[in-house]
């Protein structure tokens, strides 16, 4: 007897109907993944220890690794009656707590609310006491974002609740930026998910810390450029903290920045990062040193390569591939044919679960060079490093 196939989420529609049934089930303490223009997140009632619990459970989510709360209200951008100050709001909702803080400092970071939400922003703040610890892992601030995706605010607002929502694939994964990705990933674990469609933005959100002397700290690059962050507080950004490959090894930046490991966002099949675009890499690959893991593992896995090209002539770069690696890639794809960090961004999540599905045993990416310094870019490349985090060639 073969055992019955196990029973997937219900996918529902962004309507009313669909909203409102997402909204009871998140009411009744259990989980909904929502599509947001960053990627698709796994929410639960945000200030509900037993709802974040199963957040972790589903995830198989460490518990070193905290939370993004999601909320949503009319700001000025939707509304001429809007609430003009976000930051009081948030405190007003017991989400935050400004003990010490000058004058100067709130003013900047509402000034970066009030231009960058709702968006791919998230905002790093003293936590108020009403939000749980398990949402922080124990830390004395809180994540908070609001979306730009019409139904997350929707979802949240009829919800009446912040939600806390990781991104909704299983830990150290690659993030969903479609409803099917999420299936594929949770679906045997989860009861709802609401379809809103793919995601517009594809990589996750700028997360920022914010100080009461008002220093700001990039923690992870994301869907809003740091130049534009930098632009708004008239100032550079502190530099993101150092990262563990693995666990709260007690490092500073592993403190300050738990969640962000250097090993994250992976394919299953070996995926190995090039140090240069291939137009720049020399002949002679497999002769090399540094590139032995690499051509170690093509030799073993019976020489199905995938490949990701950065290059807007991607297609064109498999000759140059065929030359470089002495056989032609099984399946290859460039991010962005016209060459655009936003193109690139919006496909590097759904290219890399392609090429993992696909029947490549290993793969090869090219690094992205373009807009990288502050830009989309950065994200991009961050992203690209943390897939192959174990398989990075250097020269
Ligand atoms: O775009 C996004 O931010 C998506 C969508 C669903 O909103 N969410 C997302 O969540 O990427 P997640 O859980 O995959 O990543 C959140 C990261 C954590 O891993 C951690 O690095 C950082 O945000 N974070 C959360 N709370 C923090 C805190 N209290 N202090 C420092 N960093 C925090
Ligand atoms: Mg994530």
């Amino acid at each position: 007897m073969t055992p019955a196939s196990p029973k997937l989420a219900a996918v529902l529609s962004p309507n009313r109907e669909g909203i409102e049934k997402a909204a009871q089930a998140l009411r009744a303490g259990e989980l909904v993944a929502m599509p947001t223009e960053t990627v698709y997140g796994l929410a639960g009632a945000g200030l509900e220890a037993s709802a974040l619990s199963k957040i972790f459970a589903a995830k198989e989510r460490p518990t070193f690794d905290p939370l993004i709360l999601h909320v949503s209200w009319p700001t000025p951008k939707d509304s001429a009656s809007g609430v003009t100050d976000p930051l009081t709001e948030l405190e007003r909702r017991d989400l935050i707590h400004l003990e010490g803080w000058s004058d100067h400092s709130r003013e900047k970071a509402q000034k970066l609310l009030l231009e960058f939400w709702p968006g791919p922003l998230t905002l790093v703040l003293p936590k108020h006491p009403r939000v749980p610890d398990l949402a922080t892992s124990g830390l004395p601030q809180v994540a908070l974002r609001m979306p730009r995706h019409p139904v997350a605010r929707a979802l949240i607002e009829a919800a009446g609740m912040p939600l806390a929502a990781p991104s909704a694939n299983r830990f150290g994964r690659i993030s969903p930026t479609r409803a099917e990705h999420v299936q594929s990933e949770l679906g045997e674990r989860i009861g709802w998910i609401l379809d809103g469609g793919p995601s517009e933005v594809g990589v996750e959100s700028t997360v920022i810390r914010m100080g009461a002397q008002g220093e700001a700290q990039l923690l992870r690059p994301g869907g809003i450029a740091a130049a534009d962050i930098e632009r708004v507080l008239g100032h550079p950004l502190l530099a993101p903290p150092s990262m563990p490959v693995a666990g709260p090894s007690g490092s500073p930046g592993a403190q300050l920045a738990p969640g962000l490991l250097e090993s994250h966002y992976a394919p299953r099949k070996p995926f190995f990062l090039l140090p240069s675009p291939l137009t720049a890499l020399p002949e002679n690959l497999s002769l090399l040193p540094p590139f032995q893991p690499l051509f170690q593992q093509i030799r073993e896995h019976g020489a199905r390569v995938g490949f990701l090209s950065s290059s807007p002539e991607g297609n064109a770069h498999s000759s140059l591939f065929s030359l470089r690696f002495g056989r032609d890639a099984v399946a290859a794809e460039t991010l962005s044919p016209a060459g655009d960090a936003q193109t690139a961004a919006q496909r590097l999540f759904s290219l890399l679960r392609w090429l993992d599905e696909s029947t490549a045993t290993v793969l090869v990416a090219e690094p992205w060079t373009r807009e990288i310094h502050s830009g989309l870019g950065h994200a991009i490349q961050d992203r690209l490093k943390r897939a192959s985090a174990r398989n990075q060639i250097t020269l």
